[in-house]
């Protein structure tokens, strides 16, 4: 194929592309992040997806020298693609990168973007930065393509190679290639999508759909609160159904679940049109964490507990369980509201990196082992250590094993619970 491969941008999405693709050809990694670059020369990813020995087994030159994309014929974008304070798209990275790319761009190129973005960015704001600072004409001199990433963070049984990849091109021939270069490496194939529009529109849809399912448990858990239903328990009864489709309530936090809808309404507002039921699903979901805040509240006035002066301990601070990623994590909700009321809140984390903790949200993360005994503990991220023990590993954060603990996820049967232990779930 002699295609000389580049991934720009080698985080969660960008290293195991990269990979994948190293395994069997030397090809450049380049990231801005001087960190994450001298790390990965020394064979680790903070990001935990890869293994040391993964990573040895590739050839992979991680630099940050831009120019050592000059080289290379087929270069992959995985930058982020957040939003800003007032939730609309922010698209600096993407723009950085691509005009990184367009500085050291050769004639021939396939440019491919992985990033997750609303159906048109790429032609429209991607294509115009790789043209001006290249001096080509895409279509003519370059070629552009998008192919979404479908991996899921610590999930290690739908990795890269084993997820169908949605494929697109500017045209025909671009399009063959791209499929081809991926096709060489993804285990279950390609899909090929008719256009690039397509293939934005499809990945974007794919998060706002579960968002939505999710937001949907989440309003059952509100009025199922209210009726005195455990959620937990209807869900199972309702999912003897065949065709009912399990979801259960939680926080929604991340950078992509609650994040990427946001595209897709930005976009839809440009072209004159009020979404509704999408941003409804979000309006739901962001308010979760004050939701279970002030239901734990209730549940302290109810028991006879002081709630200000009184301790909380919050496990899990990350936006899911089992990953290190402290992005856009919703148990902070839990714990500045909690706050509010007076209450000492203490959070422990064993995935969470202590500095990111205290930089990104000023929480100062407790190791297990110094947490002191509080009146209730909320097991808000159950991660596997957590779960261990079950409820022998939770009782022990709790006074004289009394007060209350919010299960939020219902991960703990009820029936496990001593009746002196006030219990409650989402
Ligand atoms: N993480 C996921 O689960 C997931 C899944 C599917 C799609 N996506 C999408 O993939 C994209 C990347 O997400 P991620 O989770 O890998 O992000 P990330 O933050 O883990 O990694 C992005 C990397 O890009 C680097 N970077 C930023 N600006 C750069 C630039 N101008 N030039 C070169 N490198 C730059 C950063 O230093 C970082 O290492 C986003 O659009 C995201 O929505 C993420």
């Amino acid at each position: 194929m002699g295609r000389q491969i580049a991934v720009v941008g080698l985080g969660y999405v960008g290293l195991p592309v990269a990979v994948a693709f190293g395994e069997t050809q030397p090809i450049v990694g380049f990231d801005i992040n001087e960190h994450r670059i001298s790390t990965l020369q020394e064979h680790v990813d903070y990001t935990g997806e890869i293994s040391s020995e993964e990573l040895k087994n590739t050839q992979i030159d991680f630099t940050n020298d831009e120019s050592k994309l000059k080289a290379c014929n087929f270069i992959i974008v995985a930058v982020p693609t957040p939003i800003d304070d007032a939730r609309r798209p922010d698209l600096t990275p993407l723009i950085k990168a691509s005009e990184t790319v367009g500085r050291n761009l050769q004639k021939g190129t396939v440019v491919v973007y992985e990033s997750t973005v609303y159906p048109g960015a790429t032609e429209e704001v991607c294509v115009p930065v790789l043209e001006k600072h290249s001096g080509l004409t895409a279509g003519r001199d370059f070629f552009v393509g998008y192919s979404p990433e479908r991996i899921n963070p610590g999930d290690k049984e739908h990795t890269f190679k084993k997820i169908t990849k949605v494929v697109s091109g500017q045209n025909e021939d671009t399009l063959a290639i791209i499929a081809d270069v991926y096709g060489s490496v993804v285990e279950a194939g390609v899909f090929r999508a008719s256009s690039i529009k397509v293939a934005e529109a499809a990945k974007v849809i794919e998060n706002t759909q579960r968002d939505l399912n999710i937001a949907l448990m989440n309003e059952l858990a509100l009025i199922f609160d209210r009726l005195e239903i455990r959620t937990h328990e209807v869900l199972e009864a309702a999912a003897t159904k065949w065709n009912f489709l399990k979801f259960s309530p939680g926080l929604v936090g991340g950078h992509c679940i609650g994040v990427d809808p946001y595209y897709l309404t930005h976009k839809a507002e440009s072209v004159g049109y009020h979404p509704q039921v999408i941003l409804a699903g979000r309006r739901i979901n962001d308010g979760m964490g004050q939701f279970i805040a002030t239901s734990l509240v209730k549940q302290m006035i109810l028991n006879g507990t002081p709630v200000q002066g009184s301790r909380v301990t919050v496990l899990g601070l990350t936006f899911k369980e089992n990953v290190p990623d402290l992005r856009n994590s919703k148990v902070i909700d839990i714990i500045n509201e909690l706050r509010e009321f007076g209450i000492d809140v203490q959070v422990t984390d064993p995935l969470a990196e202590v500095q990111h903790a205290e930089h990104e949200y000023g929480v100062e993360l407790v190791p297990m082992e110094q947490l002191k005994k509080s009146n209730a503990v909320i097991l808000a991220v159950p991660h596997h250590p957590y779960l261990e023990q079950g409820w022998q590993g939770i009782k022990k954060f709790l006074y004289n094993e009394t007060g209350i603990f919010v299960d939020v996820k219902s991960v703990l049967s009820p029936a496990d619970i001593p009746s002196n232990i006030t219990y409650w779930s989402l």
